[in-house]
C-alpha cells in the first residue's frame, strides 16, 4: 500500500445515462439485450483538494453531504471510492471532495446508478495520478451495480462505460452494432421510482416457480433482440416498431410493466410511433418508443397528455 506520489489539484468526469432498447430482464438469465447511451442526461463527479482534511462526499441531488468514514462500508458511494483506493493501492489517500451532480433521473431506468460509478471512477483515479483502463472501470462499475441490483446482468455499466451501443450477453466480451441509419428514440418518464431490485427480484421468482415456461420467454426475447439488432443494421424502422410491440408484451407477461407504463405506450402508439415498450427495469422508470421525426412532438404531446413526467428524445446512431 503506499500513498500517491502526486495528485490533482482538481479531476472532473462525466458519464451518460442510457436506455435498454430490447431484451431486460431476459438478459439476466443470459439473453442478449441492446442498448445505448442517451448522452443527453449526465452524471458528472468532480474531485477537488479540500484543506479540512478527510474525504468528503457531497451529492446534493440525493442530499448527502458526509465523510467518506461516517458511511456504512456497503454503501454504494463508499463501495465505488474504497474500491478506486484499493484497486490503486492507495492506503492513504489525500484529503479530498468528492462532488456529483447528475441530471440522470434516479431509479428510472436510465443507468443513474452506473453513471454515477463511472463518472467517480474515472474521476478519482485521474486524481489520484492514475488514468484506468475502460476494462478496469467496467469492472469496478460492477461492483456498485450490485449494491444497486442483487444480480445486475452488467449492461448498465457496459453502455454507460464504453458510451457506444452494445449487444450485450452476460459474461460475454463487449460487442457493438451498427446503426444502418439513424432513428429516433422518444423516452417518455412515469415519474414513478422502480427499484430494479424489486422487478428483477420478482421476475426470479417467477422463473423459480416454472423455469421451463420462463426460460422459453426469455428464449423468445433473444429472437427478438436478434432480429432487432438485425432491423438496426439494415435501417429497418418499421420492423423495429413491431419487435419493441413484441418485446413489450412478453414484459408484461413477465409482470414488470403496470398501468401507468401501459397507458404512455398505448399512447405512444395511438399518435403514430412506430411501437412502443418499457424499458429497464419495469413497474414504473421508462418508456420508449420509435418515432420519425416528424410525427416526435405530436408523440410527446400525446406523452405527456398520457401523464408522462418528462419526455427526452434521442437519436441512435
Ligand atoms: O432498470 P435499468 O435500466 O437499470 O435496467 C435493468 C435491466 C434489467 O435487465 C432489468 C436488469 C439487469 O441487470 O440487466
Amino acid at each position: 500500500m503506499r500513498i500517491p506520489s502526486s495528485h490533482q489539484p482538481m479531476t472532473t468526469s462525466s458519464a451518460p445515462g442510457k436506455i435498454i432498447l430490447f431484451g431486460e430482464h431476459a438478459v439476466v438469465y443470459g439473453r442478449p439485450a441492446l442498448a445505448v447511451p442517451v448522452t443527453q442526461v449526465q452524471a458528472t463527479a468532480t474531485v477537488s483538494e479540500n484543506s479540512r482534511g478527510g474525504i468528503m462526499i457531497e451529492a446534493p441531488n440525493i442530499n448527502l453531504s458526509a465523510e467518506l468514514s461516517s458511511l456504512a462500508p456497503d454503501h454504494p458511494l463508499a463501495t465505488i471510492i474504497n474500491s478506486v483506493f484499493s484497486i490503486l493501492s492507495i492506503s492513504n489517500p489525500p484529503p479530498c471532495t468528492v462532488y456529483l451532480q447528475s441530471t440522470i433521473p434516479v431509479a428510472s431506468g436510465l443507468g443513474s446508478g452506473a453513471a454515477v460509478s463511472v463518472a467517480i471512477i474515472r474521476a478519482l483515479s485521474m486524481f489520484l495520478g492514475q488514468t484506468l483502463s475502460d476494462e478496469r472501470v467496467n469492472a469496478l462499475a460492477f461492483k456498485a451495480e450490485k449494491l444497486y441490483h442483487g444480480t445486475p446482468s452488467g449492461i448498465d455499466n457496459t453502455v454507460v462505460t464504453y458510451g457506444k451501443p452494445v449487444y450485450f450477453i452476460k459474461r460475454k466480451p463487449i460487442k457493438t452494432f451498427h446503426v444502418g441509419t439513424p432513428f429516433m428514440i422518444m423516452i417518455g418518464g412515469t415519474g414513478m421510482p422502480a427499484p430494479t431490485k424489486e422487478s428483477v427480484t420478482a421476475v426470479r421468482k417467477l422463473w423459480e416457480s416454472d423455469k421451463p415456461h420462463w426460460e422459453k420467454i426469455f428464449t423468445r426475447v433473444g429472437e427478438i433482440v436478434w432480429n432487432a439488432r438485425q432491423a438496426i443494421e439494415r435501417g429497418d424502422t418499421i420492423e423495429l416498431g413491431r419487435l419493441m410491440d413484441a418485446n413489450h408484451s412478453l414484459l408484461q407477461q413477465m409482470t414488470v410493466s403496470c398501468a401507468e407504463l401501459d397507458q404512455l405506450v398505448e399512447a405512444a402508439r395511438k399518435s403514430g410511433a412506430l411501437g412502443a415498450k418499457l424499458s429497464g427495469g419495469g413497474r414504473g422508470g421508462n418508456m420508449i418508443a420509435i418515432v420519425e421525426k416528424e410525427n416526435a412532438p405530436a408523440v410527446a404531446r400525446a406523452l405527456s397528455s398520457a401523464g408522462a413526467k418528462r419526455t427526452i428524445l434521442t437519436q441512435v446512431g
